[in-house]
């Protein structure tokens, strides 16, 4: 039996929080439905920010209560600041994330904060999780180039993986916001993280904007690493990442790790009808 790869699917956050038609809570319910079908151990259906600067995101606490938990899945928010964490928890959102960037121009777009300031917002939320037992997952944006400061240097991220990772994070998520990482520059990356954070507490965050997020997660695999975020129907982009396409589909990376030998534990034929879901709400055509 092959060894086991984990993909954390993202398209009802990442992939649905850069469409412009706003989708009704039925539509996203549906959809994380579905994908609570397939096999996945992680969703993540929720965005706990500020509705002004992602509007799409602005019925998470309604999509949370809509859905039909599966047993075994966690249903996982992003969580912005204090107000944000509190929000996921009175939703019961079963994990949270905090996102940082490797680059200031992203961190300031993103979130209107410094690198630094956004550590310091996301330290009473680590000490509020630690409290009541909620897994933190960490992101961090822009891992190899930034579409405001250009490439970043390997060691800014793994200055942030380590600090985001000592404060209590139990899992970092590399963020190749806006796809224009290479195998070399990803690896160039993984090595200068690994050296500071474990491959197995990392996962590849890979949007397809280039066409290269399967060969990045090739360049990952040989690396250690044993999960990736997808979104199904290749949804996905950042409202604050000009140009970002979607995060690589969620079909495409079970078939190619499929044909590598490796367990997804995904039934293709449930992800194959969630694809076709989310491009019928991409469209417009309702599900
Ligand atoms: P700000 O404007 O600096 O902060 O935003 P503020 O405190 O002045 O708040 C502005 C307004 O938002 C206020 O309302 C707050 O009450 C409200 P007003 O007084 O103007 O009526 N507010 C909130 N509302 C709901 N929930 C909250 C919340 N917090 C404040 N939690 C802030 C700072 C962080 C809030 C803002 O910049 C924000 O929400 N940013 C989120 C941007 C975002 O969601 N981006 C996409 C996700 S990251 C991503 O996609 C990358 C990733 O996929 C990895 C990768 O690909 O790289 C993870
Ligand atoms: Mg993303």
């Amino acid at each position: 039996m092959g060894e086991r790869v984990e993909i954390f699917e993202v398209g009802p956050r990442d992939g649905l929080q850069n469409e412009k038609r706003p989708i009704p809570v039925s539509e996203k319910v549906a959809l994380v439905d579905c994908l609570s079908r397939a096999g996945f151990s992680r969703i993540e259906c929720a965005s706990f920010v500020s509705p002004k600067w992602v509007p799409q995101m602005a019925g998470s606490a309604e999509v949370l209560a809509g859905i039909t938990r599966a047993p075994g899945v966690r249903y996982a928010a992003l969580t912005p600041n204090m107000r944000g964490f509190q929000d996921a928890v009175a939703a019961k959102a079963d994990e949270v994330a905090v996102f940082a960037a490797a680059s200031e121009g992203f961190s300031k777009a993103n979130i209107n904060a410094t690198i630094e300031e956004s550590i310091a917002r996301f330290a009473p939320i680590m000490a509020a999780a630690r409290e009541i037992g909620m897994p933190v997952r960490g992101y961090i944006s822009c891992v190899t180039d930034c579409p405001y400061d250009g490439p970043t240097p390997p060691e800014k991220v793994a200055g942030v993986a380590e600090t985001l990772f000592g404060m209590g994070c139990y899992e970092i998520s590399l963020g190749d916001t806006i796809g224009q990482g290479t195998p070399e520059s990803i690896s160039a990356m993984l090595r200068a993280v690994i050296e500071r954070v474990p491959a197995e507490r990392l996962a590849g965050h890979y949007h397809d904007t280039a066409g290269r997020a399967l060969a990045n997660i090739d360049a990952s695999l040989a690396l250690g690493l044993r999960v990736f975020d997808a979104a199904v129907g290749g949804l996905g982009g950042c409202p604050y990442a000009p140009g970002a396409a979607g995060n690589v589909a969620t079909e495409r990376v079970a078939a190619h790790l499929a044909a590598s030998g490796y367990q997804t534990g995904l039934d293709l034929s449930v992800i194959e009808a969630a694809a076709e879901m989310a491009r019928a709400m991409r469209l417009g055509e309702g599900v």
